[in-house]
């Protein structure tokens, strides 16, 4: 019997290195990386990402030599290689062949070669190339001892999340008639009797192409059109991964989401039962200045989709990147905190883009392990910093990260009911929050899941669950929020949670149609505010952007508004189901009031965070078979103290009651040894 693809992509400790590049030098320098990837402690590199136009410089005649020598060059250092299938850059010449296959976009403009991922997804014609090259790369680096893992294409959907062209539109009617069966179901699932959009057959569906960015398409076809795109990409990625499962069945597969704060372009919890290993690219945003909670809240995110796995943090950045208005470095130190924030929530590998500074193309200015200035850097001290952090954080690998008791339901789906139409606002989105409500949690110390709404089953685990800008839900979701209730658990739900149903339709009889039902309230009116203004509530709460007329049925008023038209209403209510209970809160609270509601709720749970800390401590806790360590990062600019036990991976340093943790600075605690 055939084995099954097996987890040696981390090689039993976390892995640590970035894309690699060899073909962008010379041999000289590439003799030099693999004497510095020794020195920072890189155990695993990505090849290949962008190189099909360097394999085959034309159509038939490959050129693999100076990959074979990558191969071997790094496995005698002893650095594994997570081979990426060339499949984000097809070559100038496959471009020039068959234009049919570069990606339309709404307007139907075709694409033109010169960027990344322009490919349609349906094109029958790619399908057949881009297996051809991916056979050829697995017969001949299938068996190398250094190939650990399969990383397909790059950020699939990155550049072509959608393709508008005939092909695609052909694509997608197929897929509709598998969804619906027939033009009855279809008409009556997108409402088609709105402006007379009845469609006689199927055959006269079309994508929603949208010259005029302004005029508004039926909701239920944008948002159909979105999962169909998410689908498409999904078979490719499955025709890439049959042809490795059938040439190197023992080599797990991954590829490289880009979950973050969203929105997103997939639907990850679609796509996570094709991977052997969940993979992420996250970089952080100068702008933000919650950077430290994005990081936490992405990583979460991830690790939300791989429950059961550790995963791989696939790209950041060793220092700026180029993309965004103003570049700015990170800060001393912040490398390590984004790595172990990663780590923490469950990362088993950090990998960076990229290994050496880019001197041309079109990435120039993003930074590398190692910098256009060298070794003499401060980029390069902390790289080689990280690599023996990371070594001496060895025995993570293979851990899980303890489960958590609060939830927050997450749907990517959801994000894109709320963008496929016009809405009472459109600069406010809920789409934001989860985040919201990860910070008030995280800002406490406390730990979230972000669990996605296709493992409701898994809510039995929680005391506190919360849908929060849960826009788009079904029955099963309302069924099992109201189980979490009757079974004596907590339930919080948001303002713009369980508006419509999964065929994007406005559930009626009082918003949140979904919902109502087990929260005792129902909605009359929504009112969203002025920008700018303020709304007072009770307690001295402020809100802003979103309120709403709240009716009792059968509910306690908590908080009421205090200002304008909805002085004296219901802001926030609850309901006690038995021993459970129900929160409806109707207004986007700010940051103060949010973290204050989260504080008595979580208060009157009991629940604490991993370990008692200091202010701007974050602690996560992974544990495996007799083994439990604590990861603790200060994002504070003050020392503080977490309250722990035990012996300090990265220092050695054994601590008995309270662990000294340094401004900016990071320990890891065996809390067995
Ligand atoms: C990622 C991409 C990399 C590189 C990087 C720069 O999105 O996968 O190839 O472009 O951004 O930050």
């Amino acid at each position: 019997m055939r084995r099954g693809p097996v987890d040696r992509w981390t090689g039993g400790a976390l892995a640590y290195g970035g894309d690699y590049n060899p073909e962008q030098w010379s041999d000289e320098v590439r003799a030099e990386d693999v004497v510095l990837m020794g020195e920072a402690g890189v155990t695993l590199v990505t090849v290949g990402v962008f190189s099909w136009g360097l394999y085959e410089p034309r159509e038939g005649q490959y050129e693999l030599d100076w990959l074979d020598d990558t191969f071997d060059r790094l496995h005698r250092a002893r650095i594994g290689v997570d081979l990426a299938t060339p499949t984000a850059a097809p070559p100038m010449w496959l471009l020039r062949d068959h234009p049919e296959i570069l990606r339309v976009d709404r307007a139907g403009n075709r694409a033109t070669p010169g960027g990344r991922l322009g490919w349609c997804p349906s094109h029958p014609v790619w399908r057949e190339q881009s297996s051809r090259i991916v056979t050829v790369l697995a017969e001949r680096y299938g068996t190398h001892p250094a190939l650990r893992l399969w990383h397909v294409g790059n950020e699939l959907g990155g550049g072509n999340r959608h393709c508008y062209c005939d092909v695609s539109a052909e694509h997608f009617r197929r897929w509709l008639s598998e969804r619906y069966g027939t033009v009855d179901e279809l008409n009556a699932a997108w409402g088609t009797a709105f402006w007379g959009h009845r469609y006689p057959d199927l055959d006269h569906v079309l994508p929603p192409r949208m010259p005029d960015e302004a005029e508004p398409r039926n909701p239920a076809l944008v948002l159909d059109f979105d999962r169909f795109s998410s689908d498409a990409l999904l078979e490719h990625l499955r025709s890439e991964k049959a042809v490795l499962r059938r040439i190197t069945p023992r080599i797990p597969v991954t590829t490289n989401f880009m979950v973050g704060t969203g929105p997103h372009v997939l639907d990850h919890a679609r796509w996570t039962p094709e991977l052997d290993v969940v993979a992420n690219d996250h970089y952080v945003r100068g702008v933000d200045p919650q950077q430290a909670q994005e990081v936490a809240f992405a990583a979460d995110r991830v690790r939300g989709l791989s429950p059961d796995k550790p995963w791989l943090l696939m790209e950041t950045a060793p220092n700026a990147v180029s993309w965004q208005p103003r570049n700015l470095p990170l800060e001393a130190g912040q490398l390590r905190r984004i790595a172990f924030t990663h780590v923490g929530r469950g990362a088993d590998g950090v990998l960076m883009f990229q290994w050496r500074a880019s001197v041309a193309g079109a990435e120039q200015f993003h930074s590398g392990m190692v910098p256009h200035t060298g070794k003499s850097t401060r980029t390069w001290r902390e790289v080689v910093a990280l690599g023996a952090d990371l070594a001496a954080a060895a025995p993570l690998a293979g851990t899980l990260v303890e489960r958590a008791r609060i939830a927050v339901l997450v749907d990517d789906e959801s994000g894109w009911a709320w963008a496929a139409g016009p809405k009472p606002i459109a600069d406010h989105s809920p789409t934001d929050l989860p985040r919201r409500v990860h910070r008030a949690l995280w800002s406490r110390g406390l730990r979230v899941d972000l669990v996605p709404t296709s493992r409701l089953d898994e809510l039995a685990h929680y005391d506190l669950v919360v849908a929060a800008g849960l826009y788009l839900a079904d029955e099963l979701t309302a069924r099992s929020l109201a189980d979490v209730a009757g079974r004596g658990g907590t339930v919080l739900v948001t303002y713009l949670s369980g508006i419509v149903g999964r065929d994007n339709q406005v559930v009626t009889g009082g918003y949140p149609g979904m919902f109502r039902g087990f929260l005792g309230v129902h909605v009359e009116e929504l009112v969203p505010v002025p920008v700018g203004a303020v709304v007072g509530l009770e307690r001295g709460w402020v809100a802003h952007d979103w309120t709403e007329v709240v009716s009792v049925d059968d509910a306690q008023v908590v908080v009421r508004y205090l200002t304008g038209r909805l002085d004296g209403q219901p802001a926030v209510t609850r309901r006690d189901v038995g021993a459970g209970r129900v929160w409806y809160v109707s207004t986007s609270l700010d940051d103060a009031a949010l973290g204050e509601l989260f504080e008595e709720i979580t208060a009157g749970l009991g629940i604490l965070p991993p370990a008692a800390a200091d202010a701007g401590i974050d602690t996560v806790r992974r544990t495996g078979e007799g083994t439990s360590y604590l990861v603790v990062v200060n994002h504070g600019d003050r020392p503080g103290i977490v309250e722990t036990a035990g012996v300090d991976l990265l220092t050695g340093a054994r601590w008995d009651a309270g662990c000294p943790v340094p401004a900016g600075g990071v320990v890891v605690i065996d809390e067995h040894a």
